[in-house]
């Protein structure tokens, strides 16, 4: 069977950057994304997409209209396609079983039931969604059990590997692709038909085919290890700032074994983005729902230690605070999960911000593509904040660096924009209170020449003395504070 229409619930970020390098890639096949979401239609239909991703603007304008449409039409784009991507949001569950650990499938399902619904024919239906294992027999389940006499359906396993900010490049040059489906002729032909697809860019042994169960399994896997390497470093971390040992400097020495290999081991204020936390803990009570709770433990603790290294750095700048930020202006820099994207969804930013809220600290808050808006609803959440009124009199969104840090005590750097890197920080050193405090919770800026200006400054991953000043590597006069010398 060959695949030459596609339609993808979903206008999100791994449906709407997917599906627009499926149209690129492909301009033989019609690609229709569609959403419950009109303003979200609306925005890929204009100038202003939903979503900041670097090269997705020009790819969308290269296509759409042409082979890419974003519609709110969902039943005729499900009607018309060979093959339906379920690109729907799966968040953590906030209520019933499984409550904050389990993902909630709802989504999904209610796409099975409309697929189920509207669909002639034959459709490949492809779960592009993270998913808890054996959630395609729960597909399968609905769509075989609500099946009209003229429609059949094969459920596929893709799972999605981009990383925002980032994704474009990732789609057109992915490290593998993923498929998994039945073993049957059937399952194997569906397969095959969407192999197809992928392998009109991809290289065919970059194309993995497994069974459907160590499909969804292996998306879990892969999001899981790399938290933990991030949790891992950001422990390491900790053990720096106690001895004099540099967080930089280990992971290279670290990284530099070709089996350890030299990515994801930058030390930060923790991980976040709308899957790590949410995709731990749903292997997390999937483990628990096994009886397996050894397992479930061990992945958990990767999320305890993100969790510690947000409370860690505020911890850090209320106490070089002389332990006190009530009143006291604090500018954030970067709100962002990471560099290159407007998306704040689980950003440590928020729980940093939150903790130094919770002291009553002003915080003036700059981020390159995070809208005002979007920031002040993040910290007016209720799990962040019990007295939305107050939340919104402590802060305080600025169109630009210069103006966030003037006035204020401390700097505390959230997201590593590279920006940031460059900004004239003479001219920042004379707007700010004195003594200036630098927390860079990223270790990106020029950490010598904020010294030389006459910042106090704070590493993640460096030893701190003094208050908890940064020292440089080259000090042969490191004093351990008592509470932290080594046995
Ligand atoms: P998102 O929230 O950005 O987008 C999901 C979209 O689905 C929303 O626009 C929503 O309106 C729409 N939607 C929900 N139910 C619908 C329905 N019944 N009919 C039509 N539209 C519906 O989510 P996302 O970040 O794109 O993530 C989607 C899935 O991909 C999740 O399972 C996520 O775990 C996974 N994933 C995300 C990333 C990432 O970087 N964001 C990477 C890999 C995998
Ligand atoms: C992640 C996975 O990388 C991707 O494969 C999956 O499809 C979706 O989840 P994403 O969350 O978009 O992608 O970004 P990623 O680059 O993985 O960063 C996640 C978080 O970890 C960010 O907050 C980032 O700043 C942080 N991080 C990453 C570190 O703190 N240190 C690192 O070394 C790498």
């Amino acid at each position: 069977m060959e695949v030459k229409k596609i339609c993808c619930i979903g206008a999100g970020y791994v449906g709407g950057p997917t599906c627009s390098v499926i149209a690129y890639k492909c301009p033989d096949i019609i690609v229709t994304v569609v959403d419950l979401n009109k303003d979200r239609i609306n925005a890929w239909n204009s100038k202003d997409l939903p979503i900041y991703e670097p090269g997705l603007q020009e790819i969308v304008e290269e296509r759409r209209g042409k082979n890419l449409f974003f519609s709110t039409n969902i039943d005729d784009a499900i009607i018309s396609a060979d093959l339906i991507f379920i690109s729907v949001n799966t968040p953590t569950k906030t209520y019933g079983v499984g409550k904050g650990r389990a993902a909630d499938l709802k989504y999904v399902e209610s796409c099975a039931r409309h697929i189920a619904e509207v669909a002639t024919g034959f459709k490949i239906v492809v779960e592009k969604s993270t998913v808890p294992v054996r959630a395609a027999a729960s597909i399968s389940n609905i769509l075989s059990s609500n099946t009209k006499s003229n429609s059949s359906f094969q459920v596929l396993s893709n799972p999605e590997f981009l990383a925002e900010g980032t994704a474009v490049t990732n789609l057109i040059d992915p490290d593998r692709v993923l498929i998994g489906g039945e073993t049957s002729v059937e399952g194997q032909a569906a397969i095959e038909a969407l192999s197809n697809v992928y392998s009109k860019w991809v290289a065919r042994d970059r194309i993995i085919k497994t069974n459907t169960w160590s499909s969804e399994l292996s998306k879990l896997a892969a999001n899981a290890f790399l938290a933990q390497r991030i949790s891992s470093i950001n422990s390491m971390s900790a053990i720096c700032e106690a001895t004099g040992a540099d967080v930089t400097e280990v992971a290279n020495a670290v990284g530099r074994d070709s089996r350890i290999g030299n990515k994801f081991l930058q030390a930060s204020i923790g991980f976040g983005g709308s899957c790590f936390q949410k995709d731990v803990l749903n292997l997390v009570y999937l483990c628990e729902a096994l009886n397996l709770p050894e397992v479930a433990n061990y992945w958990q603790q990767v999320i305890e230690i993100n969790n510690y290294q947000r409370r860690r750095f505020a911890n850090q700048i209320i106490g070089s605070l002389y332990n006190t930020v009530y009143g006291k202006q604090i500018a954030l820099l970067g709100f962002a999960f990471k560099k290159d994207t407007g998306d704040t969804r689980e950003s440590s930013a928020i729980y940093v911000a939150k903790y130094l809220m919770d002291e009553g600290a002003h915080l003036k808050i700059f981020d390159p593509k995070v809208p005002r808006k979007q920031i002040i609803t993040e910290l007016q959440h209720p799990t962040i904040t019990d007295c939305p009124e107050k939340a919104r009199e402590l802060i305080e969104v600025s169109g630009d660096p210069y103006t966030a840090c003037a006035g204020s005590h401390a700097i505390a750097v959230c997201t590593e924009w590279d920006q940031f890197k460059l900004l004239d920080f003479k001219k920042i050193y004379d707007s700010m209170l004195k003594p200036a405090f630098v927390f860079d919770g990223r270790g990106i800026l020029p950490h010598q020449k904020l010294l030389d200006i006459g910042f106090k400054v704070s590493v993640i991953g460096k030893h701190r003395e003094n208050g908890g000043m940064f020292k440089s590597a080259s000090s042969n006069n490191i004093l351990l504070p008592s509470s932290r010398v080594l046995p």
